[in-house]
């Protein structure tokens, strides 16, 4: 089975070096495995959580987009989108809200930490807290578990948001039937989070970045003002405590690295390790900050891009929500019949059968089920029990050419079908809904099948 990875990118700032070394990159390596299915965003509606200079947000939209198609991401082979092209994200995170405990998103570190923070102050807790925020991980749910993702390549900071997916999905699934993979986060062990200037994680909060496209004159001079000790020239210096060491090693190869940490050994003055620093980064961003510059100069090409990459998302989005939407119960209403398909967890049979007559509400009703636990179909509802079992009865005894189908509705979304017998063409014993893209003729040839079969065999 091919794996899903996806991730998505906030819009609402200049890609860093940070977000280089964090997401893009191995994003885009982990893309060009054939076994791996991708999917990259823009988190534009994330964005709205943080952000709200309009131009700041169309800004950064173009800016991370061209970025990732510049690092060497291929719209043709993965999905590559922006999140707000996809309004299924949205319908997703209000089913999903549904069934999050509010306790969990009390949790939440980027939540806790407005509250601490305003606790401090002597403030409300929730002051200046948006709903947005608060409902950040569910709409992160909901990006990730719309495409059933396996593996999220998320900042070290994120592992708590895909584990509040991973709660969020089996709390679905558990209510709802298996809908969802659970996803897992995938750090990139060796540089998981790049420090920036000042040594604390490099964060647009800390205002501590070096953006990722700085002409190269000026990306020497943002690599100067990395934060070293006051070790002078000739003395050794230690690379487990020199974040400039740290930001090289994101960038090196290992033997590159050894080279570096035998030159600190020998005492390496800050200023050359800084400009070895810079040759390594600029000699990986080169080429790169060419093609970006081209692509947003021409930003058609971009917008094309994520149009057809949202056209292959929401296709698979839609296909998802048809089925979600009718596992929660938002159904159309000619439909009376088969709550999804049981699948085989109650196959113990040997043969199709009736379960029933049973009580519902003040109705009864039977069901009929294929030999592999299938729910064919649930009757309509009798007045009596014994109104019930004469139905059976009457099953049992006609050949099953005699059953009557009837479409009765026919919309985009589904089909409805009645089933009746012959000798009574207008008292339908049964409706069945028909999900779509799946004919009609296919569904009514089991159950003509399966009655068959269970004739035999009673
Ligand atoms: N919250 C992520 C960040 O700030 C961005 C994001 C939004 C994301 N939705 C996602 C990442 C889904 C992975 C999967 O970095």
């Amino acid at each position: 089975m091919t794996k899903r990875v996806l991730t998505g990118i906030t819009t609402s700032g200049t890609p860093h070096l940070g977000n280089y070394v964090g997401a893009i990159r191995p994003a885009v390596a982990a893309s060009r495995d054939a076994n791996v299915e991708s999917y990259y965003f823009l988190a534009d509606y994330h964005a709205l959580i943080k952000c709200q200079d309009p131009a700041r947000v169309a800004q950064s939209t173009l800016e991370i987009a061209a970025s990732w198609l510049a690092c060497g991401l291929d719209p043709e082979r993965v999905c590559f989108y922006r999140q707000s092209d996809v309004p299924e994200v949205t319908e997703l995170t209000w089913l999903l809200t549904c069934v999050t405990a509010k306790g969990l998103l009390n949790r939440a570190h980027a939540y806790k930490a407005a509250v601490d923070a305003n606790a401090q102050a002597g403030e409300d807790p929730d002051a200046g807290v948006s709903a947005g925020l608060y409902m950040y991980p569910v709409l992160m749910a909901a990006d990730i578990l719309l495409f059933n993702a396996h593996s999220v390549p998320v900042g070290r900071d994120q592992v708590q948001h895909i584990e509040i997916a991973r709660d969020i999905a089996q709390r679905f699934n558990h209510l709802y039937g298996e809908h969802f993979t659970l996803p897992e986060a995938a750090i990139e062990e060796r540089t998981a989070i790049l420090p920036g200037l000042d040594g604390r994680k490099m964060s647009k909060s800390y205002d501590n970045t070096i953006p990722l496209w700085l002409p190269r004159e000026q990306l020497r001079k943002a690599i100067l003002g990395i934060v070293t000790n006051s070790q002078a020239p000739g003395e050794p210096k230690d690379p487990a405590q020199s974040h400039l060491f740290t930001i090289f090693q994101a960038f090196a190869s290992p033997d590159e690295t050894a080279v570096l940490r035998r030159e600190y050994a020998a005492g390496i003055a800050w200023g050359d390790a800084k400009q070895r620093v810079f040759e390594r980064i600029d000699a990986e961003l080169a080429e790169a900050r060419a093609k970006y510059e081209g692509l947003v100069a021409a930003p058609e090409r971009i917008e094309s891009a994520l149009k057809a990459g949202a056209a292959k998302a929401r296709q698979k989005a839609q296909a998802l929500l048809a089925k979600l939407r009718e596992a929660v119960g938002l159904r159309t209403l000619v439909t009376l019949a088969p709550r999804g398909v049981a699948n085989g967890a109650n196959a113990a049979s040997s043969g199709p059968r009736v379960h029933g007559p049973y009580k519902d509400g003040a109705q009864f009703k039977f069901r009929f089920e294929d030999v592999d636990g299938t729910r064919l179909f649930e009757s309509v509802g009798f007045a009596s029990g014994k109104d019930a079992g004469a139905a059976i009865k009457r099953l049992q005894s006609m050949s099953p050419d005699h059953l009557v189908v009837r479409t009765t509705s026919e919309s985009e979304e589904a089909h409805a079908l009645s089933l009746s017998l012959e000798a009574s063409p207008d008292e339908p014993f049964a409706w069945l809904h028909v999900p779509p893209g799946v004919d009609p003729a296919a569904p009514v040839a089991r159950i003509k099948a399966a009655i068959a079969a269970w004739q035999q065999a009673e």
